[in-house]
């Protein structure tokens, strides 16, 4: 990090003159207000950026710490935020979304289109039962409907939950009867790269896993028109469900600290946590960010690919923009088809101005432009792109100088955005108006977050030095607790290390010497980042001893790769002797199958290692610090002279 000076992008003298956030002065400005007073600064943003229907008197409230409430006696709707100001305001008759479905249609609707949209779908629910503290789960594809879902369900004060389309029936199973949800939104088909892939039979199969016996209804989307079972009395077409409902729904007013949603996402032990967000501090900081960190105005085109399965996608697409009355895009399908030119044909065909994406699609994209020129950016004319941002996981500074040349036209800032599902919103990023850029760096705090690098007994460490990345104050949009779950809430997050003062982020930080720039070097849990996709060692250890005819014991660790990040490795003890050849070729394919019926095709290994045990220690510990760099096929530069059975490190050098 010593040629930090040599890397450093000032951003353009333009840029920072029509910025919302212009130059760094008013970045620091904003940055002493917060320290000054820190629930002024958050109460003046919220009064701004938030319709209240009844305004709050307190900002924060820390009695009960860990479990801060923000804004708590305020009443407002998310959806009345995203929609009907925006309507009254003028914007009716605004573009509020343009959808491109994977074969290329496109579908737009307005402000006016998607508020009644909306408020039939919010009295469809209301029609099926859902109330006011009532969660709903929505397992659907990325869609103008997965939208209006989302915010139905804000709009009637019920709680959502939404299921990636990429996991299988029994994840979905866990998460349907841990939020001991009433009803599930779903479709018949979702369609990715020209695929019909099935969710409503997905559906079907996790209800009948068992457990989820709270579900009354499943509303089902057509989006294939292919034939799907329907159980009488528990499944009902959307389109019946909307017939003759009427166009507005009266908001309901929730408290601040409501429970707009949970999201599912992997921690270091082996079931998935549902993050608890807040309607009131969760909306503020959607909207404030998406404002600042893209320096959105009023005739942008914005344009955040991921899914509406991921937080990126509540925070960046259902909210956040539509909190600002912006036009964004929403896409199904993959960025590689029908060519892996899709993203840059779509931000020429529909102008966009800001996009956001991860560096895995980056990365990829750059593999696929290098070997063929027509779906490479200068095939296109991307000249209508002002901001990019990038979000997930590290971008290594190689993928942000190709994307910032070749996508960006060595003109666009990139937004590198460090946050996470528990974080609700932006935490270290640059703002693009005022913060010089250094590839690979995710910089400086957003204004109002008091990020740090600690040692672990939480005091700071020098700049230059590596720690752990905590965040020293409460911030409106932060997770506020683990769905019925409190005490894991606490020991995740506020342990007791730190004297529950500081949250812990779970990643692991170095600042600068020079600069104070924060950069990301990764988890420090137990936990992957697969193509910005989180998930938990243990989980995957526990789905491949479930394959019980088969496995004896699993340990599951990441090793780096090019594309996605991280890549998953497992090594595996069979209940058989141990394989080679082609049959462990085979049985590397029934353990990735099974892998994909118990999670999803997400989480299967890479590479599967057999041995005829793991590394232990004498006291039967795993030595995962080994298997790491066997995962590598790196030297084994650790002390085996604790290893029980030496002569494993061979076996396990083989992967399949
Ligand atoms: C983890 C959170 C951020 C929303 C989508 C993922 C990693 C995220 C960055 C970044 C380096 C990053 C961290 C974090 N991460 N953004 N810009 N630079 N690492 O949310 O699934 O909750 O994952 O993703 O490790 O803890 P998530």
């Amino acid at each position: 990090m010593s040629e930090v000076d040599s890397k450093l992008y000032a951003p353009a003298p333009e840029v920072v003159q029509n910025a919302h956030v212009s130059g760094m002065e008013a970045y620091q400005a904003l940055v002493a207000e917060a320290e000054a007073d820190y629930e002024g600064y958050w109460g003046r943003l919220a009064r701004e950026f938030v319709s209240w229907q009844q305004p709050f008197t307190q900002v924060l409230d820390s009695s009960n710490a860990p479990f801060f409430k923000w804004f708590a006696d305020g009443k407002l709707n998310a959806s009345y935020n995203c929609l009907d100001r925006n309507v009254e305001a003028g914007k009716g008759d605004k573009t509020a979304i343009i959808f491109e479905a994977d074969g290329g249609e496109v579908t737009k609707v307005t402000y006016k289109e998607l508020l009644e949209r909306t408020c039939r779908l919010a009295n469809a629910l209301k029609a099926q039962g859902v109330k006011k503290g009532d969660r709903v789960v929505i397992y659907i594809a990325m869609s103008i409907d997965g939208v209006a879902a989302m915010q139905a369900c804000a709009r009637i004060g019920a709680t959502h939950s939404v299921v990636f389309g990429g996991f299988s029936a029994q994840s979905l199973r866990d998460r349907i009867e841990d939020t001991g949800a009433k009803l599930i939104i779903t479709a018949d088909h979702q369609v990715r790269g020209g695929k019909q892939l099935p969710l409503k039979a997905i559906v079907d199969e996790a209800l009948a896993l068992g457990g989820c016996e709270k579900i009354e209804k499943v509303l089902v989307v057509k989006r294939s028109g292919a034939d799907v079972a329907m159980t009488a009395g528990r499944d009902v077409w959307m389109d019946d469900a909307l017939a003759g409902q009427d166009s507005f729904c009266e908001p309901e007013w929730v408290e601040a600290e409501h429970p707009l949603f949970l999201l599912y996402t992997s921690g270091s032990t082996g079931k998935p946590k549902g993050v608890q967000h807040s309607t009131g501090g969760y909306l503020l900081h959607a909207a404030l960010t998406t404002k600042w960190t893209f320096d959105l105005k009023d005739n942008d085109v914005f344009w955040c690919t991921a899914d509406i399965g991921w937080v990126t996608g509540h925070t960046y697409i259902t909210y956040g923009p539509l909190a600002l009355g912006a036009t964004e895009i929403v896409f199904e399908g993959v960025p590689t088809y029908p060519d892996a030119g899709r993203f840059w044909k779509m931000i020429q065909d529909h102008k966009v101005t800001v996009f956001y994406t991860a560096p895995t699609a980056i990365r990829s994209l750059i593999k696929a432009a290098e070997s063929n020129e027509a779906v490479h950016p200068k095939s296109y004319d991307l000249s209508s792109l002002r901001i990019l941002g990038s979000v997930g996981e590290p971008i290594n500074p190689a993928a942000w100088e190709w994307y910032h040349q070749h996508v960006g036209g060595g003109r666009c800032p990139i937004v590198d955005t460090f946050w996470q599902t528990e974080t609700g919103g932006h935490m270290i990023t640059p703002l693009p108006g005022a913060t010089p850029l250094v590839p690979g760096s995710c910089t400086l705090p957003f204004p109002g977050i008091q990020a740090a690098v600690v040692d672990e007994t939480g005091k700071e460490v020098p700049w230059g030095q590596g720690g752990i990345l905590v965040v020293k104050k409460p911030w409106p949009s932060m997770i506020r607790t683990i769905w019925g779950d409190p005490e894991r809430f606490k020991k995740s997050y506020y342990p007791e290390d730190f004297k529950g003062q500081l949250y812990l982020a779970g990643d692991g930080a170095i600042r600068d010497a020079k600069t104070g720039y924060f950069t990301i070097t990764g988890r420090i849990d137990d936990v992957l980042n697969v193509s910005g996709h989180r998930m938990g060692t243990m989980e995957i250890e526990s789905a491949l001893v479930s394959c019980t005819e088969l496995v004896a014991e699993a340990a599951v660790v990441g090793r780096p790769d090019e594309t996605t990040g991280e890549a998953i490795c497992a090594f595996v003890v069979l209940k058989r002797p141990r394989p080679s050849g082609d049959e462990a070729k085979a049985i590397a394919k029934q353990l990735r199958d099974h892998i994909a019926r118990e999670i999803g095709p997400i989480a299967k290994p890479k590479d599967i290692r057999f041995g005829d045990n793991l590394p232990k220690t004498r006291s039967g510990k795993i030595m995962r610090r080994l298997l790491r760099s066997v995962a590598k096929n790196e030297a084994v530069t650790q002390d085996t002279s604790t290893l029980e059975n030496p002569a494993i490190l061979e076996q396990l050098g083989q992967a399949y």
